[in-house]
């Protein structure tokens, strides 16, 4: 041969070449694990959509952060999911509710060996299933509604979350909820801005879990389409001047460009929200025999590691954790042909 071929699977050879030339690398401190907490059953149930999962009760949620803990899983992400709905959300600023009762169980208990982030939304809690107030007509009313949301935020802090996730997409939420926790005392308590957050198929699985889903219409009005990006620096950067300490990008795995868009552009660390449809799709692949659930879940995880988020909230996070500390340190995706 008359020229010199370049070598790039010299290192590639063995698993510890591999592991040594990996420019990125899972660890269980970037996981959070989202959980459900539920007021109105006596024990757990189960969720039929979401394998493995389910609505937690006061008492089970504590168990199921020990079991977390366990793992190395020391993040989660509270949804709440009260025993009384009305037509403005009043349950999620209620100072005894189903989620501030759980932060506070949560935090006596495991003090802060846990990272405690609250969602910050109206859906769980609305008799119509959507994210805010309602206007005569059935729109979501953007300025009444992030008062909501900054009262509820103030309860969550007060309760004792570390973090509060607005997740409803409207505008001026993030500044609303600064203004409100820093009125009250709370300039340490941090916001998870989910920045752009789409009007995904995708959440089916949570609507289940959460029981959420709008009676009427859809979110369209709210989050993003998925035909958009350039928008999604827009958001990012609005809730960067409102007072966002983190920026979220979800779903995760079909807005990888989303993603690395942000993770360019913004100072603030990124997190990617691997969704329940996400994590179904990857369990049910498994169940199937389309592939290895093992091998897809790492392989995902990496994927949005590469793209640039450094947070990841998925429904694998208890799994991941128990795979990293039980298989060795590799982030590789396991080798053994399925
Ligand atoms: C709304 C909310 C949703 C999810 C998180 N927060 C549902 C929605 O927007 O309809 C979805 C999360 C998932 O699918 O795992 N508060």
């Amino acid at each position: 041969m008359s020229f010199p071929i370049e070598r790039p699977r010299r290192l590639r050879r063995t698993a510890l070449h591999r592991e040594l030339a990996a420019e990125h690398r899972l660890h269980p401190g970037d996981f959070v694990a989202p959980l459900f907490v539920r007021e109105d059953i006596a024990a757990p149930v189960p969720l039929t959509l979401l394998a493995g999962h389910q609505q937690e009760t006061l008492e089970s949620i504590t168990s199921r952060v020990e079991a977390l803990l366990t793992v190395g899983c020391t993040k989660v992400l509270l949804f709440g999911i009260p025993a009384r709905k009305d037509a403005e959300g009043s349950e999620a600023w209620n100072d005894a509710g189903i989620v501030q009762e759980a932060v506070r169980r949560i935090r006596a208990r495991f003090g802060h060996d846990v990272l405690i982030i609250t969602d910050c939304c109206l859906d769980e809690f609305t008799s119509h299933g959507h994210c805010g107030i309602l206007t005569e007509t059935g729109d979501v009313d953007n300025d009444a509604t992030i008062l909501s949301y900054a009262k509820a935020a103030v309860s969550q802090a007060k309760a004792g979350a570390d973090i509060i996730a607005p997740s409803g997409m409207m505008d001026g939420q993030v500044g609303a909820i600064r203004e409100a926790l820093d009125e009250h005392g709370f300039a340490d308590v941090a916001i998870l801005a989910y920045s752009a957050k789409y009007a995904s198929c995708l959440y089916g699985p949570f609507r289940e879990a959460a029981d959420c889903a709008p009676q009427f219409g859809d979110r369209s009005g709210y989050q993003m389409q998925p035909a958009n990006a350039i928008e999604a620096l827009r958001e990012a950067r609005l809730d960067a001047e409102e007072g966002a300490d983190m920026l979220m990008v979800k779903p995760a795995l079909w807005y990888l460009d989303i993603i690395a868009a942000l993770a360019h552009e913004s100072e603030l660390p990124v997190a990617a929200y691997l969704v329940s449809g996400e994590c179904a799709m990857i369990h049910d692949g498994g169940a199937r025999g389309l592939f290895s659930e093992e091998r897809a879940m790492v392989e995902a995880h990496l994927a949005l590691k590469r793209a640039g988020a450094t947070i990841l909230i998925s429904y694998y996070a208890g799994a991941m954790c128990e795979y990293l500390a039980t298989k060795g340190t590799a982030a590789h995706v396991p080798q053994a042909v399925h």
